[in-house]
């Protein structure tokens, strides 16, 4: 049987495949519309797989599954959002209900109208033509674990996601701790019964007991720790990505503001969240069980024994908590001088190619020393005022363990108690149980000061403003490259003078914009504003009439190829970073690239080509030729606009001839934006901005700046002093001939 008319061959590409229009209409139901057009067939068949489904719609923002599922389990789905399933034809269909009572399933044939009724399909004719595979979608869970403040309350509901482990290694903790307070008793009792009467039958029965007993918490100590180490891993790797995740979403803005060493050290007091909930929080739940359970058997044995052990305790948690707010002073300070370290060392990592070349590593060195002197000489001061507590506390401790048996034993003697002698050693044996709890509780202020510390830390980063507000909604228009400048006036934060006054302009598709400007004249801000790096300027940035502020943020970068005067490339290959992870590119996409950002040459001259391994910082290879894989990499995704800040400074005449002579090709198209110092570049731009002290001064072509604006002729004057005014042809360096693709 058909459930829908089998793609006809030939018109099996492209988005009027029945799996991508089955994908796409799923998606429309929970409101979302990926384009079909951003769909990437990876693997190569004419028939979409369901992994590139999966990437495609995930990219659109859906949260997706594809998965295999049972009939049975379709029965189950009751009201479900729309479902897509695949057949073994390589055709897709759209599931939008079940019948459980009549035990059909609804299925959609993607191809046909939004008001088409359903077809009921039973067990037998659906096996005949699904592969059991089905695409999940749904829309992605509202996130508050992604927009919420991070706090110690956040921190509280991830964890409280693992209920059902957090349940049962309570209960395996409790039990552990109750098997504990079992030996003690028998110890009694073989004092009171054995030794005393010589019964040698309840000493057998009272050592099976006890073997029993040791077995079962060896067994459930093995199953406590294991569930430990699973909570662990689970709360950490939530905990990591999301934190991840979060720092980069952050604004560019952030990370221009502070120092990546103290971003990173900050982010790596995470490790003292996982901690404490992995780790002490157990710990703490367990003792603060233990006293709940030893006190009041403590208080059966001998209460006025008992008094004077919970007295002792107090006295111990008093001495605690008297040097708490010292202890928390000196711990924000060794926190302050460990992040000044870390600065300093990461810093120094970044820019060691200066340090070297400056040959000031001893300056570096010497204010190296300052900063581990001075966080070594807080964590000293911290060490020695900790040990103070400590150690007053520690005869109290030692009293409830052991001195306590000198005060029975007296009280015994005296006759002034009635406990006897098993009973005794028994107190004395939980009475040491008793003291380690007490110790630990009467610390729990310090933890909880230790754990707030540690969220702040982490949430003083995460919790920044993520620039992000745009990026799983707003606009996806498609980007032909129109640009309008509109008023636009822009100041950097905490900046007095505007970076960019009242800036207008228009300028068409698939020109090629030219922007001059002396330093610090507003260029590269311009370009900024442009990738939407910085939204908060006043007046309209504009695509194709579509106010960018509305554009979906991802979707804006990806449609901007930007090249910047310093590239970072990845560790990798030639070929990775010219793709750079995205989805659809295939090697002769990066070869196209290359050729057209004049790299091919070189690297095909390299020793493995497009496998060519990258280091980190790309230190082996030269400025140059760094500066054309980041154009090749900008290239590769053919995008409609592109943006050249000094991209073609660091050239050595020759490599900046040839991307030069590419421009026009390169530029073909689309709109290309170029900033340059060198107006020679220039002369072949549609038209020219000069820019003066974040004003748009004029906007033509070169010909015409060159008669009417007076800086204009003066930057190009300087520039070509050594030129006849011949012409400005005269002055562009002579094409090198590329051959064409
Ligand atoms: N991230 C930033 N934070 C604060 N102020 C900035 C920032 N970037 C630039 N500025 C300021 O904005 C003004 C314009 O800078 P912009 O980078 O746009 O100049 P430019 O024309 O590109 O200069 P250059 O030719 O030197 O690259 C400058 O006065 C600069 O000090
Ligand atoms: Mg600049």
């Amino acid at each position: 049987m058909r459930l829908h008319p089998a793609p006809a061959p030939g018109d099996e590409e492209g988005p009027s495949h029945t799996r991508v229009l089955a994908a796409l209409a799923a998606a429309r139901y929970h409101g979302f519309e990926p384009d079909p057009d951003d769909f990437h067939n990876t693997a190569g068949s004419e028939v979409p797989s369901p992994a590139d489904l999966v990437e495609w719609l995930r990219e659109a923002g859906l949260w997706v599954r594809a998965t295999r599922m049972s009939w049975h389990q379709l029965m189950k789905l009751g009201d479900t959002s729309p479902v897509v399933l695949f057949f073994t034809d390589g055709s897709a269909g759209l599931l939008t209900g079940v019948d459980a009572v009549e035990r059909v399933a609804l299925i959609k044939d993607p191809r046909g109208r939004e008001s088409d009724l359903p077809v009921p399909v039973d067990e037998l004719r659906l096996s005949e033509v699904w592969t059991g595979e089905v695409l999940l979608v749904r829309k992605p869970r509202e996130t508050v674990e992604d927009q919420d403040h991070f706090d110690i309350f956040w921190v509280i509901r991830l964890i409280l996601n693992e209920r059902k482990l957090l349940r049962d290694i309570a209960i395996a903790s409790m039990v552990t701790s109750i098997l504990g307070i079992i030996p003690p008793f028998l110890v009694m009792s073989v004092v009171d019964q054995v030794v005393t009467y010589g019964n040698m039958n309840t000493l057998t029965l009272l050592a099976l007991i006890w073997v029993a007993i040791m077995a079962y918490e060896t067994l459930l100590e093995y199953a406590r720790v294991d569930m430990v180490t699973l909570l662990a891993g689970r709360i950490d790797t939530r905990l990591n990505l999301h934190v991840f995740n979060r720092m980069l979403g952050l604004k560019l803005s952030y990370f221009e503001q502070h120092p990546a060493g103290e971003i990173h050290h900050r982010i790596n007091q995470l490790y003292l969240v996982r901690n404490f909930f992995t780790g002490r929080m157990f710990e703490l739940v367990i003792d603060a069980f233990m006293l709940l359970v030893l006190i009041p058997i403590l208080f059966f044995l001998s209460s006025s024994l008992a008094f004077v052990a919970m007295g002792t305790a107090l006295v111990m948690a008093l001495i605690v908590i008297a040097f708490m707010p010292a202890l928390r002073r000196i711990t924000g300070q060794v926190v302050r001088a460990e992040t000044r370290k870390s600065t300093h060392m990461v810093e120094n990592i970044h820019g060691i190619r200066t340090i070297k070349s400056l040959a000031i590593e001893p300056q570096s060195r010497a204010e190296w020393d300052l900063r581990v002197a001075d966080a070594a000489d807080w964590r000293i001061q911290s060490g020695r005022l900790g040990n103070w507590p400590r150690t007053l506390v520690m005869p109290f401790e030692r009293f409830i363990q052991r001195g306590l048996i000198f005060l029975g034993a007296y009280w015994l003697l005296s006759g002034t108690t009635t406990l006897d002698m098993g009973g005794l050693i028994a107190f004395m044996l939980l009475g040491a149980r008793l003291a380690q709890p007490l110790v630990s509780m009467s610390k729990v202020v310090q933890d909880q000061e230790e754990l707030r510390f540690a969220i702040g830390e982490v949430g003083l980063v995460v919790n920044n403003p993520p620039e992000t507000d745009a990026a799983s909604g707003g606009l996806r228009p498609k980007i032909e490259g129109e640009i309008i400048f509109d008023k636009v006036t822009f100041s950097y934060p905490g900046q007095m003078t505007p970076a960019l006054q009242d800036v207008s302009f228009t300028v068409p598709a698939g020109t090629m914009l030219g922007i001059v400007g002396k330093s610090g004249s507003g260029k590269s801000t311009v370009a900024r504003l442009l990738q939407g790096i910085n939204r908060d300027y006043s007046g309209f940035v504009r695509f194709d009439g579509n106010d960018l502020r509305e554009i979906n943020l991802r979707y804006l970068r990806r449609s901007l190829g930007v090249v910047l005067q310093d590239n970072f490339l990845f560790r990798g290959t030639v070929r990775d970073n010219i793709i750079a992870g995205r989805p659809g590119l295939t090697l002769e996409d990066a070869v196209r690239a290359a050729r057209l950002a004049g790299a091919e040459e070189f690297i095909e001259r390299m020793p493995a080509g497009y496998e060519t391994f990258l280091q980190e910082g790309s230190t082996n290879i030269s400025g140059g030729q760094r500066q054309r894989l980041a154009i090749a990499r900008a290239l590769v995704t053919d995008p409609r606009l592109l943006i050249l800040d000094e991209a073609t400074s660091a050239l050595d005449p020759e490599s900046e001839a040839l991307v030069n002579a590419n421009l026009l090709r390169i530029g073909k198209g689309r709109t290309m934006v170029l900033i340059t110092h060198r107006l020679s570049s220039l002369t072949d731009c549609d038209l020219i901005i000069v820019m003066d002290q974040g004003k748009l001064l004029d906007i033509a072509p070169h010909r015409v700046l060159l008669e009417r604006c007076t800086i204009y002729r003066q930057l190009w004057l300087q520039q070509n002093r050594h030129l006849d005014s011949h012409g400005p042809r005269h002055a562009a360096p002579a094409p090198v001939p590329i051959e064409a693709d």
